[in-house]
């Protein structure tokens, strides 16, 4: 099991797919600045439901041979449908599954790493995979905290702490864990890396939201990562507070507001095979 509970039976392809439609238009941006070509050989490695295989194929051009690498059986499964058959997507730890050592031009990894026990050596196993000069992309989502309640920054903080220790009661975990990825560069540093660059995106959304950012915001965060089990950890007042905001029912819901305001990062770094 990895750090943060993915196993192959793990299934949370309905908020990959909705985080993915949410934020394309950034994902789409990040990969841009890449100089990805044609004839490429380019993997994902973490390929969720396997949207940034499609962009990677959009991106680079029709020639480009392109792999995804996922743990989960069901995100496979959804990844496969996501891309035509010219796309290999195999199913196994990112760390064992059998791949051709030095053949990658590019690996791109969003929003895993920070999924393994130990990201260094999952960094250095991915970096064996890169031909001489070959690359890795690293995503990473909200290394600066995210805005969602710009009028009750109490409530907001609150929620956050109460995720955290959501987290840390549900997998056995620490701060440093939770929070290990905040140190990306130097996670790029210590498996060898060289030329290394950062890059953060700023996703903003403001009312009235799109579709996409309704689906996101309501199920995948207030009713997937918020919901019922942050009651444990809220105050019953705080809680009954957050479920006024999030309730599509209540008169205060949150993504009704004219002045609802959304602000999360992705951050890209870059580092080149020595
Ligand atoms: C937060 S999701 C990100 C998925 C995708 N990169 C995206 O941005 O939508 C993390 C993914 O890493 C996969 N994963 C976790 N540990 C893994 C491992 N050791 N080897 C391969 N995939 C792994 C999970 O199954 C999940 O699909």
């Amino acid at each position: 099991m990895s750090l943060l509970g993915d196993t192959a039976e793990r299934d949370y392809a309905r908020k990959l797919r909705l985080f993915n439609a949410f934020a394309a238009p950034e994902l789409a941006q990040a990969m841009l600045g890449l100089g990805l070509r044609d004839g490429m050989r380019l993997l994902d490695a973490g390929c969720g439901t396997g949207e940034t295989l499609l962009r990677l194929r959009d991106t680079a051009g029709p020639h480009a041979e392109i792999c995804g690498v996922d743990l989960s059986s069901a995100h496979v499964r959804a990844a496969r449908e996501t891309v035509d058959g010219s796309v290999i997507v195999l199913q196994g730890d990112l760390l064992t599954v059998p791949l051709p050592a030095a053949s990658f031009d590019l690996i791109w990894s969003a929003n895993t790493l920070n999924h393994l026990h130990d990201p260094v050596a999952g960094l250095r196993h991915l970096a064996t995979l890169l031909r001489a000069h070959g690359r890795i992309a690293v995503g990473q989502s909200s290394l600066l905290p995210e805005l969602y309640f710009a009028w009750d920054s109490r409530l907001e903080r609150l929620t956050r702490a109460a995720v955290r220790r959501y987290y840390e009661d549900r997998y056995g975990l620490e701060e440093c864990d939770l929070a290990g990825a905040r140190n990306l560069l130097g996670w790029m540093h210590g498996a060898g890396l060289r030329r290394i660059t950062s890059r953060t995106l700023v996703i903003e959304r403001t009312a009235p939201l799109d579709h996409a950012a309704q689906e996101y915001l309501l199920e995948g965060i207030f009713r997937g990562t918020w919901g019922e089990r942050l009651q444990p950890y809220l105050a019953p007042a705080d809680h009954t507070a957050l479920c006024r905001l999030c309730a599509p029912a209540s008169p205060e819901f949150a993504l009704r507001r004219r002045d609802f305001h959304f602000i999360q990062t992705f951050t890209l770094v870059v580092g080149e095979k020595s």
